[in-house]
């Protein structure tokens, strides 16, 4: 078993990373806290393949009522959230239930962000069932839903009390969602842990075929990551920007095509390939650097090709985003393998040459 500590101005939690953790979860979870009852929130897609499993860790510790809801990404919205409240109220649930997120992002984000509201919040474990979930959106406290106006526009930070995260139950996913985890995995190599890095250039056949060995070790070394970094920002004043390394434009790529035609981390695979580019015509970064970081990406798999965006329309989506301040975009760019940094000069010009070049460079 793996254990990381999440320490943060408001919250200290564990993170626990083990093969067959989920049949342990009730265990862990009556161990840590006194309560008046936990309350599963899955979704039908997830309880399916894992509620029973989950479901039978409570039996000897009090049981656990369940609710489950859609995990469409379109219905991360406000209108799940209250449902989800009323539901909890007809359940009796009080200030001193535990909330048990079982599922991906989407069930992690909408269970968080029900937490934080419920009654002025209430505790939630996270029980992550995506490898994304596992090595990013189950730790930090991130939580919320969608606009229409836009993804994530409304939320709060809410930590879990604990984060149970078992590589197990990620053979169940299909082989696109897994490898959108992938990108994400290969995005900490670069940020911050260059003998991950170093893993996934000898390794990568046996993560995507998601060998045991594999897994077991690559996600709690993200999780390491992720827990330093939240540990040391929690609330995304600085350091953790760092963690948007390919979504400045993986992000803008994926509301240009309406959430549509890219998964997540095949929307952030196209952005780390082009802001290591930047990063390279910008003197930043070596070339020999660049192309390592670019093939691991482009070994990861066939990424769904880009779009034909207008430029006014491109430029008007990159600066609508979170990401931009006062209206400046900013790019995380590598400086080496390992290591980035934010840079909120790039000319205007530089993004647009990378942009048009970018399905080319990926055939070569
Ligand atoms: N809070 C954060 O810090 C943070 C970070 C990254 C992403 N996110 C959010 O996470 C969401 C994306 O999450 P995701 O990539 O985990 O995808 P997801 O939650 O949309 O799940 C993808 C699909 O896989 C299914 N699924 C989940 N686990 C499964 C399993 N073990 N077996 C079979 N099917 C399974 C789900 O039902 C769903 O259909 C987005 O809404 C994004 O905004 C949040
Ligand atoms: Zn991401």
């Amino acid at each position: 078993m793996q254990q990381f500590t999440v320490n943060t101005p408001t919250a200290h939690y564990a993170v626990i990373c083990q093969r067959g953790a989920l049949a342990r979860a009730g265990a862990l979870i009556s161990g840590f806290a006194e309560h008046t009852g936990c309350v599963l929130l899955s979704s039908p897609r997830v309880w399916r393949h894992w509620g029973a499993a989950l479901e039978r860790s409570f039996r000897e510790h009090g049981g656990a009522k369940k609710i489950l809801f859609d995990d469409a990404e379109s219905r991360k919205t406000f209108s799940t959230v209250e449902n989800i409240c009323r539901q909890l109220v007809r359940a009796g649930a009080d200030r001193r239930v535990v909330l048990v997120a079982l599922g991906g992002g989407v069930v992690g984000d909408i269970a968080g962000f029900v937490a934080a509201c419920y009654l002025r919040g209430v505790r939630v474990v996270q029980v992550p069932t995506t490898l994304v979930a596992q090595v990013d959106s189950a730790i930090g406290g991130k939580t919320g839903v969608n606009l229409p106006e836009g993804k994530n526009l409304a939320g709060a930070f809410h930590q879990p009390r604990l984060v149970i995260a078992d590589p197990k139950v990620l053979h169940t996913l299909s082989a696109r969602q897994y490898r959108s985890g992938v990108y994400e995995v290969i995005k900490y190599g670069v940020i911050s842990d260059g003998r991950l890095f170093e893993y996934l250039e000898d390794s990568l056949p046996q993560l995507l075929a998601a060998r045991p060995a594999a897994l077991d070790k690559v996600i709690p070394r993200c999780i390491r990551v992720k827990a330093d970094i939240v540990g040391r920002d929690e609330h995304e004043r600085d350091l953790r920007r760092i963690l948007n390394f390919g979504h400045t434009l993986g992000h803008a790529l994926e509301a240009a095509t309406n959430y549509r035609r890219f998964l997540h981390g095949e929307a952030v695979g196209w952005g780390m390939l082009a802001a290591t580019e930047i990063a390279r015509r910008r003197g930043l970064l070596a070339a020999r650097d660049a192309g390592r970081i670019s093939s691991l990406i482009l070994r990861a798999g066939r990424l769904p090709s880009l779009p034909r965006i207008p430029r006014d329309r491109l430029w008007r989506i990159l600066r609508g985003d979170k990401k931009s301040r006062a209206g400046k975009l900013h790019f995380v760019l590598p400086k080496r393998i390992g290591e980035v940094e934010i840079a909120a000069d790039i000319p205007d010009s530089l993004v647009e040459e990378v942009w048009a070049g970018l399905s080319n460079l990926a055939r070569e």
